[in-house]
């Protein structure tokens, strides 16, 4: 494939002036033609920063209006089924953000839709397209043997972005910051820490190990707030492999935060640390190895998706985080609320993967 793909920005706030936006503009293989926000002035002040020719208010009028071969989408959680769903049906290639909806059902519909119509459909878990993350895949997978449990760690200063309710924050705010109700407001973003962040940990968890979860029971605080701070889980997952996670936003500025998930084989265990892109393998008879992120890259690669998706989209390489697996994590998360809010070990929805 010699031509350019033709790339739309949908969503033009923080992530996508942190992460899209300047590597859309960057790549030579892409040919960025639009963006497309609510917001009128931000979409067009982002497509006039990042030369793209066209800006619109609404993803309907954008697909009529220019041909579109790939599109990143960085809008609010909750938006995120309907516009991937009206750009794989007008024939676009997905990279949506994470996390790739707020319930299994979304989730689980996307999948099928890009299946249906032989669409790509790719999820913004940043952690996946790190350069060590296929090598600790591999090693999961094989060298340490029957996995029998996972211990999995996040912890991050977010509780300030589940904290602005009011909406003229919204209006006011800079297209570059986090928005004031993207993430406060359950409406847009599902939840808090779990939709925001125990989604990148569950994710990793799920694409490394290949399973999904079977059962969780799930306990969350709020801290006062209107969407979750804190997250614990315990869950089962297939081939009767327990784990653990926990998730907090309340780490104080200045304390090291920790991105970890420790698999437990019978031949050997993996520690990895998400956030360095490194792991260890402990061996039995005590040997250690190091996997170290060798990469010229930041280990929290945030320009790393789009680049990657141009790779998956050209046939050049596989997808670092699909949309089946993704939708596992959903799965996950979305019984993790219902436990939560319900005091009770809770069935995981599952769904068909096909991604090995
Ligand atoms: N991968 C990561 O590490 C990472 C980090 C931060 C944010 N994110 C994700 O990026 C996404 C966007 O977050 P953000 O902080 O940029 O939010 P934001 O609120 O700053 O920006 C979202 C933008 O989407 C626009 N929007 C709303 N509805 C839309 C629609 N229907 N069509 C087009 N645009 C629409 C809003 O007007 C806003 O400008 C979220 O899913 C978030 O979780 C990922």
């Amino acid at each position: 494939m010699s031509t350019r793909l033709r790339f739309a920005m949908v969503g033009a706030g923080w992530w996508a002036h942190a992460a899209h936006l300047p590597a859309l503009a960057a790549h030579p293989q892409i040919e960025f033609v639009a963006v497309c926000d609510p917001d009128a002035a931000r979409a067009d002040a982002a497509a006039r920063e990042f030369g793209a020719p066209a800006a619109f208010t609404d993803v309907a009028e954008m697909l009529a209006a220019v041909d579109i071969d790939c599109a990143v989408v960085a809008t609010p959680h909750t938006t995120h089924r309907p516009v991937v769903e009206a750009l794989l049906r007008a024939g676009v290639d997905v990279l949506v953000e994470k996390p790739m909806t707020t319930t299994a059902e979304d989730a689980w519909a996307l999948v099928q839709l890009a299946r249906d119509l032989n669409r790509i459909l790719s999820v913004g878990l940043t952690y996946q397209y790190a350069a060590t993350a296929s090598q600790v895949r591999e090693v999961v997978a094989g060298e340490i043997g029957e996995l029998v449990c996972v211990n999995a760690e996040f912890s991050s200063e977010t509780e300030g972005l589940f904290s602005t309710v009011d909406p003229l924050s919204a209006q006011l705010d800079d297209a570059s910051k986090p928005h004031g109700t993207t993430y406060s407001n359950p409406l847009l973003s599902g939840g808090g820490q779990g939709q925001t962040q125990l989604t990148h940990l569950l994710g990793s968890l799920l694409w490394n190990t290949g399973k999904q979860a079977e059962e969780v029971f799930a306990y969350m605080h709020n801290r006062g707030l209107t969407v979750d701070v804190v997250n614990a889980l315990t869950f089962r997952l297939d081939g009767g492999t327990i784990g653990t996670a926990t998730s907090t936003g309340t780490t104080p500025e200045g304390s090291p935060v920790r991105h970890r998930i420790r698999y437990h084989g019978t031949r050997a265990v993996l520690e990895h640390d998400l956030l360095k892109a490194e792991a260890w393998l402990f061996e039995a008879g005590g040997g250690i190895r190091h996997i170290e992120n060798a990469s010229e890259l930041p280990a929290y690669a945030r320009s790393a998706p789009v680049p990657a998706f141009v790779r998956l989209v050209r046939g050049e390489a596989t997808n670092p985080a699909p949309a089946d697996v993704a939708a596992a994590s959903v799965s996950l998360i979305e019984a993790a609320y219902t436990s939560a809010a319900e005091h009770r070990p809770v069935e995981v929805r599952r769904g068909e993967i096909e991604t090995s």
